[in-house]
């Protein structure tokens, strides 16, 4: 099952999207003296960057495609070290890897989110960048995480795939540290099938990025193209198909995290009695996307007790999404094995990814179930709970029925 934004499409996505069919015009870019090209990935960068309250925004394929480019705006490379949560989605490791850069992984805490105590610890003369994740629609400790990055200069990128329209202490989230990636694939909070954005507030990082993406162009292609262009690019551009419906859906993500955070809190409040169990950490209750209820019980026994009565799978057993199930990353295979980043003659020492070697987010994962709320995904352990088109109604019922189905393990 998808997620909440795929829910949502409906009449706003089709006008945009035949809009986009009428006027012959299907490039990002497009002759605009011609009142028949609508621009929509330029309008969606405009808006988005307005809703995210960052400076620059720049339409991408993917979230995958986000973060590479973030990546390279920052000038990550060879040699360089990122340090990134065991917890995440594999493509976070991946744009690392494909940066050629090396990913160290480090704890996240009881947020399930990146631990900036354990970054402290991973923090090298050779760390060039710090990703933090905002798993499952929840915002990191970020004052937190700002703090040792300050302390040490190094710029913090947010993945902010699977926390669109979230925000910390009032700062939507992708917008705290140096740039924000995001994905709009068919389980975010908005979506446009496949997509995503960076945003930054450096002008400088926003041209290497657009550089990146489309062929070292500057933006918009603006000004001299040929004997002009900064570096050699690639093609990570966004077309006007995907960015007529990602116009709509960003149009209407704020409405649909309201509807999720109402009916979440319900459905939280009506198990918060049972005994055994607490619920994941949240720096900022107010700004969270609410897609999941996690739950943290006593021990791993009791999780999977609990998991097997909803048909669910402990977190530590949720695909992708833990270092210790990425069967590549633990044999570093990648697309050029003799070279970078792990044999780069710039890097010059061996690191080794194996099961176990972080404990707290193994024992943290290993206790933890996601309930579903506006996203029904098994890939991340979410599959029981309720819909994003749910009502109070349907919460109030399926806590009482959580409840009952759980009364004689919890007490
Ligand atoms: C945390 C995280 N980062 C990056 C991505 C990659 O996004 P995409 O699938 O749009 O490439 C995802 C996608 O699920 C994700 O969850």
């Amino acid at each position: 099952m998808p997620g909440p934004g795929m829910e949502y499409i409906g009449e706003e996505e089709k006008k945009e999207v035949l809009d986009v069919i009428n006027s012959g015009y299907l490039f990002r870019y497009g002759d605009s003296s011609n009142p028949s090209f609508k621009a929509k990935v330029w309008t969606l960068e405009k808006e988005f960057s307005e809703y995210a309250g960052s400076r620059y925004a720049l339409a991408v394929t993917s979230g995958t495609a986000a973060l590479l480019t973030a990546l390279q705006g920052l000038g990550i490379g060879p040699g360089d070290e990122v340090i990134v949560p065991g917890y995440s989605f594999v493509a976070s490791i991946s744009a690392i890897v494909y940066s050629r850069a090396v990913p160290v992984l480090a704890e996240i805490d009881k947020t399930l989110n990146l631990s900036a105590a354990d970054i402290e610890k991973k923090i090298s003369s050779r760390t060039k960048a710090i990703m933090a994740v905002h798993m499952l629609g929840n915002a990191c400790r970020m004052d937190e995480i700002m703090e040792v990055a300050g302390k040490y200069s190094i710029p913090v990128i947010e993945d902010t795939a699977q926390a669109c329209g979230g925000s910390y202490k009032g700062k939507k989230l992708g917008s705290i540290g140096r740039a924000g990636a995001y994905s709009f694939n068919i389980y975010k909070t908005m979506t446009s099938g496949d997509g995503g954005m960076v945003a930054t507030d450096n002008e400088e990082i926003y041209k290497r990025c657009f550089a990146f993406h489309d062929q070292g162009h500057t933006p918009n292609r603006q000004g001299v193209e040929i004997g002009n262009r900064s570096m050699l690019g690639l093609d990570f551009r966004m077309n006007e198909l995907t960015g007529a419906v990602a116009l709509a859906q960003l149009r209407k993500l704020e409405a649909v995290l309201r509807h999720l955070r109402e009916i979440k809190k319900v459905f939280k409040n009506g198990i918060a009695a049972l005994k055994n169990i607490e619920f994941r950490e949240l720096p900022d209750p107010e700004g969270e996307c609410a897609t999941v209820l996690t739950i943290i019980l006593p021990t791993r026994e009791i999780a999977e007790n609990v998991g097997e009565r909803l048909g669910a799978k402990v977190l530590l057993n949720s695909g992708w999404h833990v270092y210790r199930n990425m069967e590549q990353l633990l044999q570093k295979r990648t697309s050029d094995s003799k070279s970078c980043p792990f044999n780069c003659p710039y890097y010059g020492r061996d690191v080794k990814y194996e099961k176990g070697m972080l404990p707290q987010t193994e024992d943290i994962l290993s206790r933890s179930l996601n309930l579903s709320v506006g996203l029904r995904d098994k890939g991340i352990g979410a599959a029981w709970g309720l819909g994003p088109k749910d009502m109070v109604g349907d919460a109030e019922k399926k806590a009482e029925e959580f409840v009952d189905m759980m009364k004689d393990l919890l007490k």
